[in-house]
């Protein structure tokens, strides 16, 4: 498939437009960043992983009944999408403590969330990706009531369905990001990606803290074998795959 028009470059993906306006391509990157681009490198193979695993979590969740983006899957580091009205919010799900929750409160890393947090950030490099409370994103009028409603609703289905998913491959589900859009008739729809550069993955068999990292906390502290546990992830993904 020839590219259009580049539409927008972000820190892990490029977004495309196609022939047809209903349809645009993501190209998955192989940079890295963190902590608002402060840190920035690169994980070999990266971009052909993450679009692997996204492919494969979106497939699950339309399979159960979650609107998503995806369309399908055409190369090993593009997907055809829908084109959606992205709503700047980043919705984070947690079921552990860990990352920017241990940070700004006194939970220790690893506490059980029950149930579940769910936050919204407000999706903007510029002010860093502030938490935002429901009054501010009613203030700012990013989102109505009744979408807040759906958002929470959703990312608390896709939680379970993929603790649930991530549980027979060994892994726990820590934490993730989800982002959302608007189709034309103004339904919420699942966005962006699912990876381990979105989620906070610990290997259950891993015998220690260091070791457990499957994520992008291993590019963010600098624990090494960043490129080994996003395949490790991959590996463990298929390995669930009704085509295996
Ligand atoms: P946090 O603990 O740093 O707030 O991150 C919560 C989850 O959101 C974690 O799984 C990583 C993911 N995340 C992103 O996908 N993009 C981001 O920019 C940030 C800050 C976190």
């Amino acid at each position: 498939m020839s590219f259009g028009e580049k539409l927008y470059e972000g820190k892990a993906k490029i977004i495309y437009a196609t022939d047809d306006p209903e349809v645009l391509l993501t190209y998955f990157k192989d940079d890295a960043t963190a902590f608002n681009a402060q840190k920035r490198g690169q994980i070999v193979d990266k971009g052909k992983i993450n679009c692997a695993i996204s492919t494969e979590l979106f497939q699950r969740l339309a399979a159960a009944a979650i609107p998503t983006h995806w369309i399908d899957t055409i190369s090993d580091r593009e997907m055809r999408v829908k084109a959606l009205t992205i709503i700047p919010l980043e919705v984070v799900v947690r079921n552990l403590a860990a990352g920017s929750l241990c940070r700004q409160t006194n939970l220790p890393l690893g506490q059980r969330l029950d149930p579940p947090l769910v936050e919204f950030y407000y999706k903007n490099d510029d002010l860093g990706d502030p938490l935002l409370t429901l009054d501010r994103i009613h203030a700012m009028a990013l989102a109505s009531q009744e979408q807040i409603a759906t958002l929470r609703r959703q990312a608390l289905k896709i939680n379970q369905l993929l603790t649930d998913f991530f549980m027979g491959c060994g892994i726990t589900l820590v934490d993730f990001k989800l982002e959302f859009g608007l189709d034309p008739s103004q339904q919420v729809i699942l966005a962006d990606e699912i990876s381990p550069d979105t989620c906070r993955l610990w290997d259950q068999t891993a015998t220690d803290e260091t070791q457990r990292v499957m994520d992008k906390d291993r590019f963010r502290q600098d624990l090494g074998q960043v490129e080994q546990a996003y395949q490790r992830v991959l590996d463990r993904v298929l390995a669930q795959s009704p085509k295996n």
